[in-house]
C-alpha cells in the first residue's frame, strides 16, 4: 500500500477498516485501531470475524455488504473495552467493486458516539427526574397535610385509652405516620429542587466524616473499609450537606450488600483532566471521581436497569429513594452518578463532580 493512502486514512476522523473479497482485513486506520484496541500488525490479513467475534454486528454488516453489494448501516453498536466502559459506535459498511461490477471488498466506517450517547442519557435522565419531581410534589402535598391530623388524633386516642391494647394501637398509628412523613419529606426534596448551598469542600474530610459516622453503625461490623484517596485532590465548590447525604447513601448501600458475607468497601478519589464535564453555565471543567467499590453480591442486569428509579427497592425495609436522591443531587451539581456491577463480584458506584475551583 502506498504510504500516502495510509496517511490519508489516518487523517480521517472516523475509523476506517478495509476488508478484501475474502473478508480479510486489508487496511485499518489509526482511529479504527483506537476503537478496536488493536494495531494494523495484529489484525492485518485476519478474517473480520476474528476482530470482534463472529456474532458482532460489524462482522455481519461486512459480510452482508460483501454478498449484496449494498451499503449496510447499524447504529449504537457496543464495542467492549479491556479496561474501560464499552464504546458506542455507529457502523457503515459499503462495498467496493471490481471492473465487472462484482463486490471485491468492503469499507467499514466506524464513528465513536460514546460521548454523545452518554450526554443524551444524562439529558433523558434529568428530564425523567424533573417529570417525577412534578408528580411527587403533587402527591407529597396531598399526603402531608392529612398526616398531621391523623397523628394528632392518634395521640389523643392514646391519652384517652383505658386499656393497653387500644393504647398500643394508637402508638402504632403514630409510629407509622412518622414513617410516612419521613418518606414524604424525602419526596419533597425532588419536588422543591432546592438550591445548592455552595461552599469550599475538602472532599476527603467530608468522606472521612461520613465513614466515621458509619463506623459506629452495626452495619459496618462485617465489612472492611479502605480509602484510596488521591492526595492531589484540590478543594472544590459544592454543597457539603448534600454530598454527605449522597455518600452516606452510597456507603450504606455498599455495607448492606456486604452485610451477609462480609467483604471490602473501597472508596477511591481521583481527578480526571481527560474527561471534562459540561456545567450548567456551559463551562468545561475537569471532573473529580469518587468511587464506592464493594465486593458484595453485585446486581443482576434486570435489577441494575431500575436501581435509580424512585421507590425501586429489593430490600424488605428499603424506601428505594437512596440512589434516586443521590443521582438527583449529583445531577444538581452538574455531575453524573453511574452504577456498574458484575454479579458475583461486586458493585461500583461512580460519582463524577465538576471541579469548580474555590478561588
Ligand atoms: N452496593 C450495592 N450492591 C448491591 N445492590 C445494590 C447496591 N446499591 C444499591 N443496590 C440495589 O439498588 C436498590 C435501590 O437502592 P436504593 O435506591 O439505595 O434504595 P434502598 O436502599 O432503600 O433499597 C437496592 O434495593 C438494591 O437492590
Ligand atoms: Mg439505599
Amino acid at each position: 500500500m502506498p504510504v500516502d493512502l495510509q496517511r490519508v486514512l489516518d487523517a480521517v476522523l472516523d475509523g476506517v477498516l478495509v476488508v478484501d473479497r475474502e473478508g480479510r482485513v486489508e487496511h485499518v486506520n489509526a482511529e479504527a485501531c483506537r476503537i478496536l484496541e488493536t494495531s494494523p500488525e495484529a489484525i492485518g490479513g485476519e478474517p473480520i470475524e476474528g476482530v470482534l467475534g463472529p456474532d458482532h454486528a460489524m462482522a455481519k454488516l461486512a459480510r452482508a455488504a460483501l454478498s449484496s453489494g449494498r451499503t449496510a448501516l447499524a447504529s449504537d453498536q457496543a464495542v467492549e473495552r479491556r479496561h474501560e466502559v464499552k464504546l458506542v459506535v455507529d457502523v457503515a459498511a459499503s462495498a467496493t467493486f471490481d471492473e465487472r461490477g462484482t463486490p471485491d471488498g468492503v469499507v467499514l466506517a466506524l464513528r465513536d458516539r460514546t460521548i454523545q450517547h452518554s450526554l443524551q442519557r444524562v439529558v433523558t435522565e434529568r428530564e425523567r427526574l424533573a417529570a417525577f419531581g412534578r408528580i411527587a410534589a403533587g402527591i407529597a402535598h396531598e399526603v402531608k397535610n392529612p398526616l398531621g391530623g391523623i397523628r394528632g388524633a392518634a395521640e389523643l386516642l392514646e391519652l384517652r385509652a383505658t386499656d393497653s391494647q387500644t393504647r398500643e394501637s394508637a402508638r402504632l398509628i403514630v409510629r407509622e405516620v412518622d414513617r410516612i412523613a419521613t418518606l414524604v419529606d424525602d419526596l419533597m426534596v425532588f419536588a422543591r429542587g432546592e438550591k445548592l448551598q455552595l461552599a469550599p469542600v475538602n472532599l476527603h474530610r467530608l468522606l472521612d466524616d461520613v465513614l466515621d459516622l458509619l463506623a459506629h453503625d452495626p452495619l459496618s461490623a462485617s465489612a472492611r473499609v479502605e480509602r484510596h484517596f488521591d492526595p492531589s485532590l484540590p478543594e472544590l465548590l459544592a454543597d457539603p450537606d448534600r454530598l454527605v447525604q449522597v455518600f452516606l447513601n452510597l456507603a450504606r448501600n455498599a455495607l448492606q450488600a456486604l452485610e451477609a458475607k462480609g467483604g471490602t468497601l473501597l472508596i477511591r478519589t481521583r481527578v480526571s483532566v481527560d474527561h471534562r464535564l459540561l456545567t450548567e453555565d456551559g463551562a468545561r471543567v475537569p471532573e473529580v471521581l469518587v468511587e464506592f467499590e464493594d465486593t458484595g453480591p453485585g446486581i443482576p442486569a434486570d435489577v441494575l436497569e431500575n436501581v435509580s428509579t424512585p421507590f425501586f427497592t429489593t430490600r424488605a425495609r428499603g424506601t428505594g429513594l437512596g440512589l434516586a436522591l443521590s443521582k438527583h443531587w449529583v445531577a444538581r451539581h452538574g455531575g453524573v452518578l453511574r452504577v456498574e456491577s458484575v454479579p458475583g463480584k461486586g458493585t461500583t458506584v461512580r460519582v463524577s463532580l465538576p471541579l469548580r475551583r474555590t478561588e
